[in-house]
């Protein structure tokens, strides 16, 4: 029988306040607080308009943001981060991608499935949570059921009350052989379902689904899934059980109901790259025209229905956040009622030496600790200096001046290749201290930096 829970989405992080917002960024992402507040704001602002009657609700539209910066300093990263924090369904989509060679307009949509799957996927991983006990304890009865079947005969002279006393007995004592771990080298036959789904993956593009659907109600006993005995030991067997009653204890049709209505109240699109279909200009050669591309993405800014698999969902109070370079084009060079849909303009700075120093160290898993931690996991304990972090910081701002400035990207370069030689030697190295000081970061990049050509090609 299902269990019918209670349809939540509030969660524990849903009530933090914009400040409170900001501080957990920050923990992640250094600087860029005008963008950090704007998404706050945003994110606040929809646990605000929930809480309103319907009416005024129903007619406050997000205020998605669109966010301006140059390569590489946090753009991505910002959004990335709220997501989790806000444990809303998140995607993020390259809006260059709808450009290419072979999508339809339609295909946009599909931003909107997937955002649908995760969604599901999110629901169903809470549902999971809260069945998982009940699931397991399931699993285990029906387990000694197949060891020990209830129906044993009894024999004719025997007491039937004293009968099922004994079967008890000897269930229990199955029990705790099977939790101690005594019987997983028995081994049990157990019906499972065959997965013979006809591969559909073959078939292109967004229609995926509609094909999925339609052959579903054409041919119903193709899905069912056969039954076929198969023979496994005691802890696969549990294993399979436990994942079937799970998937008995969970009501599907009521994750998808509630996965659609978090998605629409809840749900963060990230259109990266919106610069590159910005310019209104003749397109080249066979691909779609960005303006094109742009014309199909407004109903979905605006508010529409979609179909998906798990039902309609309106993209009304979906949150959009866009994000681009704006090297070449500007924003004012998107159609005018895009424009419109974004009105939250941040944008984000380009970073100097003072960031990167504070990149290096502070975030949660800054690059430094990263590396520390990768080459602790062969005993190798590796220290960064003050001024080591320092030149560090020095030469990536260096690089980026003289060749491309490609923001906080440089500095994976650069550690990369400073580290190149304790990587490669490893476990291998002598000495299990290593101090990076200052002297080391100049030995390893001095060369590489001060030829302009060569940093072109390595960092
Ligand atoms: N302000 C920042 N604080 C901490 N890390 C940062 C910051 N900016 C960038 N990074 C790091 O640099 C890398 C690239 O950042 P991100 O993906 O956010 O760039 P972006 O602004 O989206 O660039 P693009 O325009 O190329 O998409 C990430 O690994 C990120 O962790
Ligand atoms: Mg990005």
């Amino acid at each position: 029988m299902p269990i019918y829970l209670p349809e939540t989405t509030q969660t524990s992080t849903a009530s933090l306040t914009p400040r409170e917002i900001v501080a957990e960024l920050d923990k992640f992402v250094i600087g860029q607080a005008a963008a950090k507040r704007a998404v706050a704001i945003a994110l606040r602002n929809r646990l605000r308009r929930q809480k309103l009657p319907p009416e005024i609700a129903e007619e406050i539209a997000p205020k998605n943001i669109l966010m301006i910066g140059p390569t590489g300093v946090g753009k991505t990263e910002i959004a990335r981060r709220l997501a989790r924090l806000a444990q809303s369904p998140f995607v993020k989509v390259e809006a260059s991608k709808f450009t290419e060679v072979g999508y339809v307009g339609r295909d946009v949509e599909s931003m909107v499935r997937d955002l649908v799957e995760l969604g599901v996927d999110m629901v169903r991983e809470e549902r999971l949570k809260e069945v998982r006990g009940k699931a397991a304890q399931n699993a285990e009865e029906r387990l000694l059921d197949l060891l020990l079947p209830p129906t044993s005969p009894i024999a004719p002279d025997e007491d039937p009350a004293a009968a099922r006393d004994k079967h008890h007995q000897t269930r229990e004592r199955f029990r705790e052989q099977l939790r101690a771990g005594r019987l997983d080298t028995r081994v049990v036959e157990l019906d499972v379902r065959e997965r013979s789904f006809p591969s559909l993956e073959i078939i292109a593009g967004s229609s995926v689904e509609e094909v999925d659907i339609n052959l579903k109600d054409m041919l119903p006993g193709l899905f069912q899934g056969r039954t076929k005995p198969r023979r496994m030991k005691i802890p696969e067997a549990l294993e399979h059980l436990v994942q079937e009653e799970e998937q008995k204890l969970i009501d599907m049709d009521s994750v998808a109901r509630t996965a659609v209505h978090r998605v629409e109240q809840a749900g963060i699109i990230f259109i990266d790259e919106i610069d590159k279909i910005s310019g209104r200009e003749g397109t080249h050669g066979p691909e779609v025209s960005r303006e094109g591309v742009q014309r199909d993405i407004l109903p979905i800014v605006e508010g529409t229905t979609v179909n998906t698999k798990y039902g309609m969902v309106r993209t009304d109070h979906v949150l959009f956040i866009a994000a681009g370079a704006f090297h070449v084009s500007k924003p004012s060079d998107l159609i005018p009622e895009l424009q419109g849909r974004f009105p939250i303009r941040v944008e984000l700075d380009a970073l100097g030496r003072d960031e990167f120093v504070r990149i290096l160290t502070e975030p949660k898993a800054a690059l430094v600790k990263q590396y520390t931690a990768l080459m602790n996991t062969e005993g190798i304990q590796l220290t960064f200096t003050d001024e080591a972090v320092y030149r560090i910081a020095d030469f990536a701002t260096l690089v980026n001046e003289r060749t491309e400035n490609i923001g906080a990207r440089r500095l994976h370069t650069v550690m990369e290749k400073l580290l190149d030689e304790i990587s490669f030697e490893g476990s291998d190295l002598p000495e299990k201290c290593i101090v990076i000081d200052d002297g080391y970061v100049s030995r390893m990049l001095a060369d590489i930096v001060k030829d302009e050509d060569l940093s072109r090609y390595i960092l």
